[in-house]
């Protein structure tokens, strides 16, 4: 998501908009804000100093990896010239490597549909059957020697998609059409010629998933009263899928789709409704964001159809190599603010999933299936039944994961966790966290790592559930504006043990600006420094890829961080390097690799989200959310 609604009438942010509707006090617990700062120094002073100056670490828990930034520090492993900052609008690479566009928000994936038109930009029947809009999360998946790429459309920027229509905004059922068919997942076969990757047009796997494709609800979950609608009387059955965010990947080849502020798509047709609690913890109230869906489908109603947003926020698995399945919504993971799903092969075969909610002060979760992977077997339905379980953190740097139980949280049910799930983390008292962003495993270690981008009201006011926020732990400096990135490492080197050591890989910051914490850790300097991380992935060097959607005024407290922007880590020396810089006004989201990681597929999402963009095809062009592909020029993997 953005930093701001783009091109609504306040320019508030997602969060903001749901802090207007819903307005929450301001913590006066001045003490208690200044204990913590001060148990901060540690670590701020000790354990996040990376590099070859500093990997003195304020804790005896972490020496291991201590000892491997000693044995890293003397030599790079990022093989690539740093790109400066910039605020140009177009995409900027590395010195010897070179991009193109693969796919653009309307793009035909059907000879039958037409080309993208600059004056109308679409209208319902052709976005149904081209590439969706704001592509996000992604994964390139191989299935019979064909390249299969799924990518998440989460949203739409109203002012360009409707920039046809005087109010820039949807007026009539089929503009409410459009926009709910460039919502969604897009998948498409793609394919490489002489270096250049494109959609494969009327590939047998070519499919567009909507926010009207028929789901399946499963899991704990289904069927459950909270679930039950006129239209589906069972609680089985529901329609699409909308704000798809962040992505996760399975050892068994399927997709996973995220539901993130799936909240701003309902409304009320009584202004008198009182909103109960449980709806406005998500952010659910009488007025959404301006997509006007409920004058086109009475579903998104709340004032008629009091269940249907209960829904909405889960993880969604997709097999992408059959265009006739059923998604199936996973129930078992929880529903909140999803913002990505990274799934992880635990040493006992049980799968971990690692999922953050991506709202100020809300939390981060583990699930464990009930079920264990097996190489070649079934495991359609591992995602089906398992455990879940929230992240508390403590300031010695050691963590807990508590599960969600009837017994822990006091709530009547396995459904009622899983559906009313952001209640159940607060009842056992989990930490509130910096907005978990996406979370990312490393391949060649157990440990994972989760972008916390930023919280201004961290110290300042609780969480949409009245949690206090508290200055500390992972979450260490009062109105957070930079962001950071906390890394775990799981007792036994087990990921499904409860207990792990964790500590900051980065604090991002600008040294540029400041002299204080707000400068950012050792490894963040005036080449390097960016603000918000957020999109995360791991390539199968064991490089770290970490993607931005902050601000890109390149002034003030951002001065010299240029446009929003893509940047590789190495976790074992903590280096991170600028590797890419996107357009105006974009943000970079969503990553993955071919298999022979030649080329890097990156996501520019929003570009001229306020106006002031004419990526990719410049002149006068409508700005378009693209998927780029960047390879070097001599061959050779990227990174
Ligand atoms: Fe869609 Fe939290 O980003
Ligand atoms: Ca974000
Ligand atoms: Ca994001
Ligand atoms: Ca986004």
């Amino acid at each position: 998501m953005p930093d701001t609604i783009p091109n609504s009438a306040d320019e508030l942010s997602f969060d903001a908009f749901d802090e207007a509707n819903d307005p929450r006090p301001a913590t006066t617990e001045f003490d208690t804000v200044v204990d913590r700062a001060m148990s901060r120094r540690r670590f701020l002073g000790g354990s996040i100093a990376f590099g070859a100056s500093a990997f003195v670490m304020g804790t005896t828990a972490l020496t291991p990896m201590d000892a491997r930034a000693a044995a890293h520090a003397a030599r790079s492993r990022l093989g690539f010239a740093a790109v400066a900052a910039n605020s140009l609008d177009t995409v900027t690479v590395p010195e010897g490597y070179s991009w193109h566009i693969v796919a653009r928000w309307g793009d035909p994936m059907f000879s039958d549909a037409p080309a993208f038109d600059q004056a109308t930009r679409g209208s319902g029947a052709s976005q149904e059957r081209t590439f969706g809009d704001n592509n996000d999360g992604m994964t390139l998946f191989s299935h019979q020697g064909r390249s299969i790429l799924a990518v998440n459309n989460e949203y739409t920027n109203r002012s360009i998609m409707y920039g046809n229509r005087t109010s820039g905004l949807p007026e009539n059922p089929d503009d409410v059409r459009k926009g709910k068919a460039a919502h969604g997942v897009s998948i498409v076969e793609v394919t490489e010629q002489d270096g250049f990757w494109g959609i494969v047009k009327d590939s047998p796997f070519n499919r567009r998933i909507t926010a009207d494709t028929p789901m399946e609800i499963t899991g704990p979950a289904r069927g459950h009263e909270l679930l039950q609608t006129a239209a589906d009387p069972t609680g089985t059955r529901s329609l699409g899928t909308w704000n798809n965010c962040g992505n996760g990947r399975t050892p068994w080849g399927t997709y996973l789709t995220c539901e993130e502020n799936f909240n701003g798509y309902f409304s009320s047709s009584d202004p008198d409704l009182k909103v109960s609690a449980e709806k406005r913890r998500y952010g659910i109230g009488l007025k959404d964001w301006g997509y006007a869906w409920a004058t086109a489908d009475e579903r998104f109603d709340i004032a008629r159809h009091p269940n249907e947003a209960n829904r909405a926020g889960y993880i969604v698995e997709i097999d992408p190599t059959d265009p006739t399945s059923t998604p199936k919504k996973r129930t078992a993971l929880g529903r909140f603010k999803h913002e990505n799903a990274e799934v992880v092969v635990a040493a006992n075969g049980h799968v971990v999933v690692y999922l953050g909610d991506d709202e100020r002060g809300e939390f981060l979760y583990r699930f464990v299936s009930a079920g264990t992977y097996s190489l070649g077997g079934d495991n359609s339905d591992l995602l089906e039944n398992g455990r879940l379980y929230v992240a508390k953190f403590t300031d010695d740097m050691r963590g807990t994961w508590v599960e969600l139980t009837p017994e822990s949280t006091g709530m009547a049910s396995d459904a009622e966790i899983r559906i009313h799930t952001r209640q159940a983390a607060s009842a056992v008292g989990a930490t509130t966290m910096d907005r978990p962003e996406w979370v990312a495993a490393n391949p060649h270690r157990v440990e994972a790592y989760c972008c916390l981008t930023n919280n201004k009201n961290r110290g300042i006011k609780p969480n949409a559930g009245g949690d206090e926020t508290p200055v500390g732990g992972p979450n260490p400096r009062k109105a957070n504006l930079y962001g950071q990135i906390v890394r775990w490492v799981p007792d036994d080197s087990d990921h499904t043990a409860d207990g792990f050591d964790w500590d900051l890989f980065v604090t991002a910051g600008n040294p540029d600006a400041h002299d204080d914490a707000y400068a950012g850790s050792a490894n963040v300097t005036s080449e390097n420094s960016f603000n918000s991380p957020d999109g995360l992935g791991f390539d199968s060097k064991g490089l770290m890829w970490i993607q931005t959607d902050g601000n890109y005024s390149n002034a003030g407290d951002f001065a010299g961080q240029g446009n929003n922007q893509m940047l590789v880590a190495d976790p074992v020396s903590g280096e991170i390097r600028r590797f890419l810089v996107g357009p105006k006004e974009c943000e970079i989201t969503g990553i993955t690799f071919s298999p022979d990681r030649r080329t890097v597929f990156v996501g520019v999402q929003h570009p001229g989200e306020k106006g002031d963009s004419h990526f990719p095809d410049g002149g006068q062009s409508v700005p378009r959310s693209a998927v780029v592909a960047v390879r070097r020029d001599d061959g050779k993997p990227v990174g």
